[in-house]
């Protein structure tokens, strides 16, 4: 079973190839709820109707090399088979949202992973891209804002070494914080 954070960087990946120079990321999770939603929303070329429709087939792709696209479709099919669904919502011009909603206690749902070292490996390799992280347990909710540390960054890189290590700790510490010791 993959871990759902694995597929968030596929995700992702396929907003920075669609020009999108801000994502939002956002996880709910709520057990006593049996809540488990993950969306993923950018502002890139976004698809057509058409597109949207076929595009949880793995037949539809843009891309050249390989004729079957599968970030969308193995992430659909991570939500069906733990009690949930995926849907794709997108306009031309304008921006995309997936939103994949899982039943939380389901046998089936994957692990979430490491979200750290999800957001680290985003930041390293699109170091000018607006994140926006927001993630809710139970009523506690956490974010950290690319935007936010831009400023005091001034001329440094936020892939920078010493910006990434002070990232992982400043996320490690709003996740330990909503949390609050329990794990998933
Ligand atoms: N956020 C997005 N904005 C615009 N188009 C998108 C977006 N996400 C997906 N698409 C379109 O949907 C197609 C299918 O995406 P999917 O991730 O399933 O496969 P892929 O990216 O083509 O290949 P793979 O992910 O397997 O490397 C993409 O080729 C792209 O045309
Ligand atoms: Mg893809």
């Amino acid at each position: 079973m993959r871990e759902l954070s694995l597929h968030i960087l596929d995700i992702v990946q396929n907003s920075i190839e669609a020009g999108a120079s801000e994502v939002i990321l956002e996880i709910n999770e709520d057990p006593d709820s049996d809540l488990f939603e993950m969306i993923i929303r950018d502002n890139g070329r976004g698809m057509t109707p058409e597109m949207v429709q076929g595009v949880t087939d793995p037949f539809v792709t843009t891309r050249t090399t390989r004729k079957v696209g599968l970030g969308i479709p193995l992430f659909h099919s991570a939500a069906e088979q733990a009690g949930g669904d995926l849907v794709v919502d997108s306009e031309v011009g304008k921006g995309t949202t997936i939103r994949a909603n899982f039943s939380h206690k389901h046998i089936d749902r994957a692990p979430l992973g490491d979200m750290v070292g999800t957001i680290l490996a985003l930041l390293g390799s699109n170091p000018r891209m607006e994140l926006v992280y927001r993630h809710r347990y139970k009523d506690k909710e956490f974010e950290f804002r690319t935007e936010d540390i831009r400023e005091t960054l001034e001329d440094i890189e936020i892939s920078h070494p010493m910006i990434l290590g002070w990232i992982r700790n400043h996320l490690q510490d709003g996740l330990a914080e909503i949390y609050g010791g329990e794990r998933e």
